[in-house]
């Protein structure tokens, strides 16, 4: 809340607070009266009063300002708890049925998948699989040096585009010591295969000498 709010705030509960008292001695002289009619001839007097005091005193504006703070508050909160729309449709693919794959396991960015890094996805493929292990990677540029292991058989990533999908890392061969340790991607594993997916290496070029 910032100073004018605040202030707005304690100016509004000021003015209920004298608005009730002037309405608590308006209908006090007339409380002893209890049939239902009396009753309802108050709330519509008491109504009216408020109305002409709400007129008079200006605040009507006010109530309006205080109404717009706090939807605008709310608006703001709605905004932030904004929740992320998940599209499982993406995770179709035909190699499913092309290749017999027996596990399916998905990446992406968004918490939307079964895990935001595409090592993690490797790490959590069978060992020593005889069957095809399907890795589907949705756009996005992941910033991971990925290993997959000779022990991670028949592999499959699967990117949504070359343009729309990449591994990236920055490696060179001073960072690593030697030119074979410094790529993005690195397979070990037999069978491994992938479809529309790019594997960069996003250092700058060597200085000239
Ligand atoms: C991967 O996610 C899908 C859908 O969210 C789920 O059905 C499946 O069980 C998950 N697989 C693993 C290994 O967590
Ligand atoms: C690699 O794939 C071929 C054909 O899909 C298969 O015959 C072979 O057994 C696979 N190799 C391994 C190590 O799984
Ligand atoms: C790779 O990028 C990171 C962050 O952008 C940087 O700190 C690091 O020095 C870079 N490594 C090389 C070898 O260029
Ligand atoms: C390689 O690394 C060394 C220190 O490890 C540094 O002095 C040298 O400038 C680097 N060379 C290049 C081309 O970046
Ligand atoms: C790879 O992308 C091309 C062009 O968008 C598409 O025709 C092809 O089916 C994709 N491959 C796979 C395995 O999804």
């Amino acid at each position: 809340m910032n100073i004018k709010t605040t202030t707005s705030f304690w100016f509004a509960a000021f003015t209920i607070a004298v608005l009730s008292i002037v309405i608590s001695f308006y209908i006090i002289p007339s409380s002893k009266t209890t049939t239902s009619i009396a009753i309802n001839t108050q709330s519509g007097l008491e109504l009216n009063f408020l109305k002409r005091v709400v007129k008079q005193s200006g605040i009507e504006n006010f109530y309006s300002f205080l109404d717009q703070i706090v939807s605008g508050t709310t608006r703001r909160h709605h905004r932030k708890r904004r929740k992320i729309t998940c599209d499982n449709t993406k995770w179709k693919s035909r190699l499913i049925s092309d290749y017999d794959v027996s596990l399916v396991l998905t990446v992406d960015l968004k918490g939307c998948a079964n895990f935001s890094s595409v090592q993690k996805a490797v790490d959590a493929t069978p060992d020593g699989s005889l069957t095809r292990t399907l890795i589907i990677i949705d756009s996005g540029t992941y910033r991971e040096k990925v290993m997959v292991r000779a022990k991670k058989t028949n592999l499959i990533f699967q990117g949504q585009g070359y343009l729309n999908t990449a591994i990236a890392w920055n490696d060179t061969a001073n960072s690593t010591g030697g030119t074979v340790y410094s790529s993005t991607v690195t397979i070990f594993a037999p069978n491994f295969t992938a479809h529309n997916i790019s594997f960069q290496n996003t250092a700058p070029p060597p200085e000239p000498r």
